[in-house]
């Protein structure tokens, strides 16, 4: 197999930066995810596809609440992607002076994200790292129409600490996802 071309072919995609964030019982929390699709054609039945580690404490909001809001930032809102990015919530309020409110869904919704959709479950599948999220699409603004931030850009505007620290959470997370992923084929065999 061509990994090599494989994985070139995968870079080559321009892959948009989005907040998912999720509600439950009280708790609110929020992670940068790329893995965040539309899968509709159909004006007024509004799908999507969103793949989130099960690690994440973002998951397991997720997972309890059957709710998600995904945002698109701008380019000048870089910062709301590391601090979603790289740091998990059950260690920091990432909502900590962030301002939001509370969706249809009871998703948490960024005030300042210019273009947002708040989504129920529909269905989920496990695919051993992942959970496979098909959502329905049951609120949403565009404030205005932008070009949104796009993995590519956040990597040119990472500081060498920034850039670390990323390779590392890359590192760490492929090799756990590679076990799991292992582990899920082999019992579903
Ligand atoms: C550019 C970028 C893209 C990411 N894409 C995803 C993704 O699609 N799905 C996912 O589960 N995690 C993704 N992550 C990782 C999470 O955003 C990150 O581990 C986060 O800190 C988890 O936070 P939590 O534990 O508070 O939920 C991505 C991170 C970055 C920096």
């Amino acid at each position: 197999m061509k990994l090599n071309e494989i994985n070139q072919l995968i870079k080559c995609l321009g892959r948009e930066v989005w907040v998912v964030t999720s509600a439950h019982a009280g708790q609110r929390n929020g992670l940068i995810a790329t893995f965040v699709s539309p899968i509709s054609i159909v004006p007024d039945l509004p799908r999507f596809a969103v793949a989130l580690s099960k690690v994440h404490h973002t998951w397991t909001l997720v997972e309890a609440s059957g709710v998600l809001a995904v945002h698109l930032l701008t380019t000048d809102q870089i910062d709301l992607a590391w601090r979603f990015g790289t740091q998990t919530g059950r260690e920091v309020d990432k909502f900590a002076d962030v301002a939001s409110r509370t969706g249809m869904t009871g998703a948490p919704v960024l005030t300042e994200a210019k273009g947002w959709l708040d989504c129920r479950v529909e269905a989920r599948l496990d695919t051993g790292d992942r959970t496979l999220y098909l959502v329905e699409v049951v609120d949403g603004d565009l404030s205005q129409v932008f070009a949104p931030l796009t993995q590519q850009q956040l990597i040119n505007g990472a500081t060498p600490e920034q850039m670390q620290t990323l390779r590392s959470q890359l590192a760490a997370d492929a090799g756990r996802d590679a076990v799991a992923i292992r582990q899920w084929r082999s019992a579903t065999k």
